[in-house]
């Protein structure tokens, strides 16, 4: 039955960033379909409160803090989903961060501090559970991206770059682990009504100027993108790789 491809059952997912936001809304959505789920952020009373929620839908959850810029504590969450829900067959890298602001004005370190959550926390998260994945010749990788690291915009420099780094990253990891059957691949949101964006769009100006490059005609919800993550976690995309599937009501196909 085709709608079987798209079961999660007995499946092991961890997420990062997952104490609220897309990545809250995706972990729940990977254990509507079964998948057994690790979650992952610094704040250990948001992450507490996303497993107790996904353990009512029947399936395991556990949470870890964790920042994943570090690698010691990459290593650590890691070793502990493996210890206790014994494999990883999903991975989502969707811890993020956004700083923006005119690029004369910005910092080096806030440069620095784009990279390390949005780009180098996926390299690290990458390599600890993508070693275990190789091994066993099976896995799916997901790196949330975003429109802005394929399109460009003013005021948002290190995020563009830092997520344009993320597709690239996405695109190279699918060549080399292809020959292991492990896939990667990105979703590449446009706005969505999280934390993140409150302020941005409680500016009417502002948000009506969004809403303007979006053919949908409304900003995205968290939930938008559950089909997306199930789709790509699931067998429905084996033979999908290295591809960035835009979530976006429509804005990139201008
Ligand atoms: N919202 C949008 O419009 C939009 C659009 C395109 C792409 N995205 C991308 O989607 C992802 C999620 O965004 P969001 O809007 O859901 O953001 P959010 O509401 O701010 O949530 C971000 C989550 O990531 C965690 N996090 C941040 N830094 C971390 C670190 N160093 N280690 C571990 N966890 C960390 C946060 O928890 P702690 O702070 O407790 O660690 C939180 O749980 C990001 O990668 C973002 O760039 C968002």
């Amino acid at each position: 039955m085709c709608v079987e491809l798209f079961s999660l059952r007995d499946k092991v997912a961890l997420v990062t960033g997952a104490g609220k936001g897309l990545g809250k809304s995706m972990a729940i959505a990977l254990s509507e379909s079964g998948a057994h789920v690790a979650v992952a952020s610094r704040t250990r009373s948001d992450i507490e409160t996303t497993a107790h929620e996904i353990q009512e839908n029947g399936v395991k959850s556990i949470p870890i803090v964790a920042d994943v810029t570090r690698q010691e504590d990459v290593s650590m969450m890691v070793e502990k989903v493996l210890t206790e829900l014994k494999t990883i067959d999903i991975l989502v890298n969707n811890a993020g961060t956004f700083l923006g602001g005119p690029f004369l004005e910005s910092s080096v370190e806030d440069w620095h501090k784009m990279l390390e959550v949005n780009l180098t926390s996926a390299y690290l998260c990458s390599k600890a559970a993508g070693r275990h994945m190789v091994e066993r010749q099976q896995g799916k990788i997901i790196n949330v991206s975003s429109v802005l690291g394929l399109f460009g915009a003013g005021g948002s420099a290190a995020y563009c770059a830092s997520k344009g780094g993320v597709v690239q990253l996405t695109r190279a990891l699918a060549m080399e682990w292809a020959k292991y059957h492990v896939t990667v691949n990105a979703l590449a949101p446009y706005t969505m009504e999280t934390e993140l964006t409150k302020s941005l769009l409680e500016d009417e100006k502002v948000k009506n100027v969004i809403l303007s490059r979006i053919p949908l005609k409304r900003i995205g919800k968290p939930a938008d993108l559950s089909g997306a993550v199930v789709f790509l976690a699931s067998k429905a995309s084996d033979y999908i790789t290295g591809q960035v599937l835009c979530v976006d009501g429509g804005f990139s196909a201008h």
